[in-house]
């Protein structure tokens, strides 16, 4: 926790300063501060039940926090609607399959598209909206080289191409903090390899947070990891010197069973 900025710096994407949060009487976060560099790799991770969901969760602003702040880009976006945290360039993806299983990969894109365009729900010139639409569908298809995929009904796919197109309807709002929760959860090997390989290609212009429990995918993915343990940071730092922490080996003996009863193992 030495060399992060401090908020307000202006080459700070994101920062969790003081994040508590009760159910009652659960306490699923207690004062969890992280400062994450605009531009970084940055995994979120932690065993079931350390609170990252609920952390991600109030980033997005799912749900408010109990007590601290959230900013974004040095604005306070605590009590911020949704909508205009995705104007200010939020966007998530959930860690259940949000798209719809018997529609095409291009019919998924266009209902994506259709519901970030604020026009779109205007009765007034249909036709013109409905090509804007149409373009900004065909503009995804191609950046993110979907163009032979346009046709594919989405529960053909594999789950790793699945994952891909809902980090690419994550992106359509071309966003500047990209959240993504258990990208690769139920993925094979070869799945979280291509999964790994999209968000390589993704420019520095977004900045990257990703919740994890696998140490070893987070170790592929992650330029600064954050570990949570029953909703308190536990570590911070670089993956090698998180994968050497003491407490992280402790937290991470507890689920060992369960990662080598994992699908891919
Ligand atoms: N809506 C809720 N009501 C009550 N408890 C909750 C709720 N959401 C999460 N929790 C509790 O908060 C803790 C952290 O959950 P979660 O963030 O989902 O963990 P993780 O994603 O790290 O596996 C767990 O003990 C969970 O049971
Ligand atoms: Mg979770």
């Amino acid at each position: 926790m030495t060399t992060s900025p401090a908020p307000g710096d202006t080459e700070v994407g994101l920062v969790v300063d003081r994040v508590s949060k009760s159910f009652g009487g659960i306490r699923a976060l207690h004062e969890v501060s992280m400062t994450v560099p605009k531009g970084q790799r940055r995994v979120l991770l932690g065993p079931n039940g350390a609170g990252k969901s609920v952390l991600f969760s109030i980033i997005g602003g799912q749900q408010p926090p109990t007590g601290g702040r959230i900013l974004a880009f040095g604005r306070d976006i605590t009590r911020l609607p949704r909508r205009r945290r995705a104007a200010l360039g939020l966007a998530r993806t959930f860690q259940l399959n949000s798209l719809f299983p018997r529609l095409s990969v291009e019919e998924n894109l266009f209902l994506g598209v259709q519901a970030l365009d604020r026009g779109s729900r205007s009765l007034l010139r249909p036709a013109s909206t409905h090509r804007r639409l149409v373009e900004r569908t065909d503009e995804l298809l191609r950046e993110w080289r979907l163009d032979d995929r346009r046709g594919a009904v989405v529960e053909e796919l594999s789950y790793g191409e699945q994952r891909q197109i809902e980090m690419v309807l994550a992106l359509a709002g071309r966003p500047r903090l990209l959240l993504l929760d258990e990208p690769t959860s139920g993925l094979t090997k070869s799945e979280t390899d291509e999964v790994v390989a999209f968000l390589g290609s993704l420019g520095r212009e977004i900045t990257v947070l990703l919740v994890e429990h696998d140490m070893d995918v987070a170790d592929r993915l992650a330029e600064w990891i954050t570990v949570l343990s029953l909703g308190e940071v536990v570590a911070d730092g670089p993956p090698g010197v998180v994968r050497a922490d003491p407490r992280v080996r402790e937290v991470y003996l507890g689920v060992s069973a369960e990662r080598s009863e994992g699908r891919d193992a």
